[in-house]
């Protein structure tokens, strides 16, 4: 594999061209169709790697929690320590009196991540979260 640029050419309806281009302009001045393009081609090899449960990923999951609703500082201190080879790094922000956040870093495999993901975010007092997937993938 090699990291040089190939130049080639794409043929499409004028309409979704347009429509690109209208896309395009719309992620700012840095961007032009090339980037756009090598961005939307890595997305779909990552979603790609995502959808195989068995395929070695790294994501982020952010959540908001009160922690004064159940026993959910202490449920989810014990499934991070459950899973511990997946959770590789956690960053606590107390945001205020009642609300905490929480970044995790996980790596593993999909399915392991995605499910880790939901058992953090199905839990009782979690109020919003979101699981950011990306991968380790030699393309990136
Ligand atoms: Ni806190």
């Amino acid at each position: 594999m090699s990291n040089e640029l190939v130049r080639f050419s794409v043929a499409m309806p004028e309409d979704l061209l347009i429509a690109f281009d209208e896309l395009v302009a719309r992620r700012g001045i840095a961007r032009n169709r090339s980037e756009v393009i090598r961005d939307l081609v890595r997305d779909a090899l990552i979603e790609e790697e995502w959808n195989n449960p068995y395929h070695e990923v790294v994501g982020t999951l952010t959540m908001v929690y009160n922690h004064h609703e159940g026993e959910v500082g202490q449920k989810l201190d014990d499934l991070q320590h459950q899973y511990y080879q997946q959770i590789i790094s956690t960053m606590h922000v107390h945001l205020d009196a009642h609300n905490c956040l929480e970044v995790i870093a996980l790596r593993g495999s999909s399915g392991d991540v995605r499910a880790i993901a939901d058992a953090l975010l199905g839990m009782k007092g979690v109020k919003h979260g979101q699981l950011s997937t990306t991968t380790t993938g030699q393309w990136v």
